[in-house]
């Protein structure tokens, strides 16, 4: 979560200044917050709405040399008074604690991931059951984390029908429309001008290459199969991102620098975006893997850039194509795979015969607000 792991420690001394009100915690920490940020975080009905939290202060109305003249601490609340006659401020210590260190804003929620290759889960990879998640939160809690630990988890012993693949997905956030629908449904019929719909070999892929905000967890759900072939693979992007930067530092820097366009062409679209391989917040953490080789548009850079480039993806490629980073299997009626796309390559093998699958599209922001919820239960 944004706050990181709560903060125990408690106040020792306060002390004001100048610019701002110096706190020393009882386990040496010293942090400075500037009069302007109390009075902007301060806690009471007139700054902050205490239903719906939003602020209700107007922070540039506020008198830019604002100063406090004393501070005090009070049960679990720190009280500032101002100069003039402002009324004081109430500012939570657990609040105060949760910025005890300047950093940049952070929203990734904080969850602990196992960077996996296909060893590490051969025998036991993530499932729950299908009646754990219909039946209530503590399902989908559990659910939730193992796709956030993961980046994937297999429910089993579903209904093989499109409502139970509908439930699954509501479970996690409302469905997301696209250029497929928003729920689909699909065949080997060319019914969208997508590989998807035929019956060839998917290599390890992400999903919306061509989407500035691709699509953030995706449900897949076999119904039907009859035939060859047609096993689903899986990758962890993050773990190559890992492998990468650790044995192939040039690569990677290459794979978190250049931006890839993609784009979707056709049923009356022409969708484009682009963006690294490897994408970073501000403070360095990764928060996507986007690789679509067959969605990807073309783009020149100068001559030499370019090379590094193709070398840069051929390492890719070699590590998502390894079958030891993978991991396979044939997907049976009564088996949904929920996958973060932000994170897991998926692909398929070719296959002969008749295959039915369903599924559907999460945002990834819907997912992470189902996950906070689920984490602070
Ligand atoms: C896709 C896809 C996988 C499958 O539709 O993008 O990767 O198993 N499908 O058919
Ligand atoms: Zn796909």
């Amino acid at each position: 979560m944004a706050s990181g792991r709560p903060i125990t420690s408690a106040i020792e001394r306060l002390e004001v200044s100048a610019s701002g009100l110096d706190v020393r915690w009882d386990d040496g920490v010293a942090s400075e917050y500037p009069w302007l940020w109390l009075r902007d975080h301060a806690h009471d009905d007139a700054t902050m709405h205490p239903v719906t939290l939003q602020r209700q202060l107007f922070t540039a109305g506020v008198a830019p040399d604002l100063r406090g003249i004393g501070a005090q601490v009070l049960d679990d609340d720190v009280w500032v008074t101002w100069i003039g006659d402002a009324p004081p401020s109430r500012l939570p210590i657990a609040f105060l604690a949760r910025f005890r260190q300047p950093r940049p804003a952070r929203t990734s929620v904080d969850i602990e991931r196992v960077l996996w290759d296909g060893a590490l889960i051969a025998d036991q990879w993530p499932t729950v059951s299908y009646a754990s998640v219909i039946d209530g939160d503590d399902g989908v809690a559990e659910w939730l984390r193992r796709v956030a630990t993961y980046g994937f988890c297999i429910v089993e012993g579903a209904p093989a029908t499109v409502e139970a693949s509908q439930d699954l997905i509501r479970r996690v956030g409302y469905i997301r429309e696209t250029i497929f629908g928003g729920f689909w449904d699909f065949q080997a019929d060319l019914s969208k001008a997508d590989t998807a719909y035929t019956n060839l070999e998917l290599l390890p892929h992400t999903d919306g290459t061509y989407s500035h905000d691709a699509p953030g967890l995706q449900l897949l759900h076999c119904l039907a199969f009859d035939g060859t072939g047609g096993e689903s693979t899986m990758v962890d992007g993050f773990r190559i991102a890992d492998d990468l930067r650790r044995d192939e530092p040039d690569h990677y820097g290459v794979l978190s620098s250049v931006v890839v366009p993609g784009q979707y062409i056709g049923d009356g679209s022409h969708l484009m975006a682009a963006r690294p391989v490897f994408r970073h917040d501000d403070t360095g953490d990764m928060v996507q893997v986007s690789f679509n080789n067959a969605d990807r548009a073309a783009f020149l850079l100068p001559a030499d850039e370019m090379t590094r480039f193709y070398d840069a993806m051929r390492a890719f490629e070699a590590r998502a194509n390894d079958r030891r980073m993978q991991w396979r299997r044939l997907l049976s009626p009564g088996s949904a795979m929920l996958f973060d796309n932000w994170r897991v390559l998926h692909g398929r093998t070719a296959y002969t015969g008749h295959r039915h699958l369903c599924g559907g599209y999460v945002n990834h922001e819907d997912f992470e607000s189902r996950l906070r919820l689920a984490l602070t239960r």
